[in-house]
Order: C-alpha cells, then structure tokens, then sequence
C-alpha cells in the first residue's frame, strides 16, 4: 500500500460489499482491500475495479482476498457479510448464522487492524453491530452500524420527490433499530431550513413515513432475488469518509447507548458526530413523548434480537 493513504477494508463481496469498494475507489478515500469466503470473486471484482480506474482517472490499490493478511492496519473496515434468508429458515435461524459470520469475521479484524474502526451493515443491523462491538472488544466509540444513513436518504428522496425539489435542499432524520419499526422524524426534517411539517399535508406526509419505514421490504420486492445495494453502500462511504476526513458530521448511525434516550447497553440509531475517533459524540435531541415511546418500541424489538444471541 502506498504511504500515506487511508486503507479501508470491506469484508464480503457481495453487492453491497463490491458497490462500497467502487464508490471508495472512485471518490479516491483509500486504498481498498476487499474479503470474501468465495474464492475469485474478491480477486476478480477487485482486478475488474483496478481496470476501470485508467478510464475515470482515480489512482487507489485494490486488493482481493480470502485472508486478513491483507487487511492489517486498516483504518476503517466495513462488514457486509451475511448469507441472506433462504426458503425454510426461520429468522431465529438466520440470525444465529449471521451472527457467526460477523462474530467470526470481527475476530479477525480486531486481531490484524487492532486500531480500526468498523462500520456494520450485515443484518439485522442492530444486532449484528452489538455482536461485533462485543466480539472485537473495542471501545464503543470504534464500532457502529449503518442503517440511519440510508433509512434518512429513503425519507429525503420520497420528500424531495414529493415537493419537486433538489435533494440537497432536503434533510431527514430517522431513529431507532433498522426495520420496521424504525422511527422517521418529520419535525427534525426539513427542506432549505423549513420543516417539511410546514410543506407537505398530513396524508401526504405520513404516506411518506410509512413508505420509508419500508423502504428495504420494497426493493426486495421490485429485484426478487437480493436486497438494495447502491444506497446502503454509499451511506456506509459516506460515514467512512466523514471519519477518515475528520469532517465532524452529524449523521444517524447505530450506536451502543448507554442510558443515553433512556437506553442502555444496546446498539439503536441515534445523531452521532463522527470524525476521526469514530464517533466522537452522541447527540440527544428533545422527543415528544409519542416520539420517545416509538424509539423505546424500537429499541425494544433490538433488544428480543440481542436477548436471543445473549449479547
Ligand atoms: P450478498 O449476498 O450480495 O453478499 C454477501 C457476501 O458475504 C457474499 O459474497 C458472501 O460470500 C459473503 N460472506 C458470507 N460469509 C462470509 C464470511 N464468513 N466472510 C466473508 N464473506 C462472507 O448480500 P448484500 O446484498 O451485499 O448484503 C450484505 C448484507 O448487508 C446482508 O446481511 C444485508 O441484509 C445487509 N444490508 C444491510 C443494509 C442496512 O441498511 N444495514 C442495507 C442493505 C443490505
Ligand atoms: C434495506 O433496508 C435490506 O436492510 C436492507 O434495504
């Protein structure tokens, strides 16, 4: 790896994984070094990647690997492994095999980038970054989930759809657990400063929410086989970026509370700032009690998952 460049490890090639490692060559963030247990398909996706970089011009080493020998010193490593459902298996199943193949690849992240910081998004979300937070044995300022990021570009996408304006004029927030019970938050939302309360008529508004709240069951939908992958990989870049460059941005991320919103020794999606010490602090924005009580719901169907793995 060249001197002085960032080095970011993704762990699973899959979609989600592969679309990470293109959108990190391609804003030129850091060299990449990309993991999967299938043999070829990192080496491949990785040698497909390095050919297209003469075209657009960015200048990053990208290696593929079945291994961790590779991955040592990473600053950032992302972990999109998992196997998705398959017919007769149960959630409970599902969970359980996830959660070893996070718990397992975790182990080896902390033991060859002992100072990274690692971004989940393996699901279920919240679950699986409460495993690798207590599998790494890193501080919980090191280990955090992906979900807020994509959950609030969902929302800023239907409201910037809906109002016909730019999406950069629209910000969203979203809390609590990545699924259905996720906790969209239209006073906290705004476009251009104004809160979209003011812009867009109750019905419309909660079409929205609801729509965003199954934003994933949607495009699982619409593609049949697999789940969505340009935009949850651009939110974990995006939270990658904001650390490797310091940049102090404020985004929702899971992240292990601990009786912050009156939650405790659990991984839900709430502000955070992130920059180069991972997440430097977690924001607590007033709720209204309706609001509290849908972030404890959601909070509380994380917690059935963590109970199950005794995490
Ligand atoms: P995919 O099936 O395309 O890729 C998963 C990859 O993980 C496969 O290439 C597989 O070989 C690999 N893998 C399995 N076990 C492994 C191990 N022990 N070590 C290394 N690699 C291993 O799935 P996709 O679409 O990339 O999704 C990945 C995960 O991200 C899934 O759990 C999915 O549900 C989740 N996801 C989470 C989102 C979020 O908002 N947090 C959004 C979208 C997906
Ligand atoms: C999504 O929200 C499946 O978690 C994934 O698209």
């Amino acid at each position: 790896m060249a001197a002085g460049r960032n080095k970011v490890t993704v762990v699973g090639a899959g979609n989600v994984g592969a679309t990470a490692a293109h959108w990190i060559a391609a804003k030129e963030l850091a060299d990449v070094v990309l993991v999967d247990i299938v043999e070829g398909t990192p080496q491949g996706k990785c040698l497909d990647l390095a050919q297209a970089a003469p075209i657009d011009g960015f200048d990053v080493k990208l290696v593929g690997t079945n291994g961790y020998e590779e991955t040592a010193n990473s600053d950032v490593v992302i972990i999109t492994a998992g196997l998705p459902r398959k017919p007769g298996m149960s959630r409970d199943d599902l969970l359980k095999t996830n959660s070893d193949i996070v718990g397992q690849v975790t182990e080896q992240v902390a033991k060859y980038s002992p100072n990274s910081i690692i971004i989940v998004v393996s699901n279920p979300l919240d679950a699986m970054a409460q495993v690798a937070f207590r599998r790494s044995g890193f501080p919980k300022n090191r280990v955090m989930g992906m979900a807020g990021v994509l959950d609030s570009a969902r929302m800023r996408c239907f409201v910037a759809e809906e109002l016909d304006v730019s999406v950069e004029n629209v910000t969203c927030f979203v809390l609590g657990g990545h699924g259905d019970t996720m906790v969209p938050l239209p006073r906290y939302s705004t476009v251009a400063g104004i809160p979209i309360t003011e812009l867009i008529a109750k019905d419309k508004l909660d079409a929205i929410i609801t729509r965003t709240a199954n934003g994933g069951a949607e495009i699982v939908g619409l593609l049949k086989t697999g789940s969505a992958y340009y935009a949850p990989s651009l939110g974990a870049v995006e939270m990658t970026e904001a650390i490797l460059k310091d940049k102090k941005k404020i985004l929702p991320c899971a992240v292990f509370l601990e009786g912050e919103y009156g939650v405790s020794n659990l991984f839900v999606g709430v502000p955070v700032k992130l920059g180069k010490n991972g997440i430097e602090q977690i924001i607590e924005i007033s709720l209204t009690n309706d609001e509290r009580t849908a972030l404890h719901k959601s909070a509380a169907a994380v917690q059935e998952l963590v109970d199950i793995l005794n995490v």
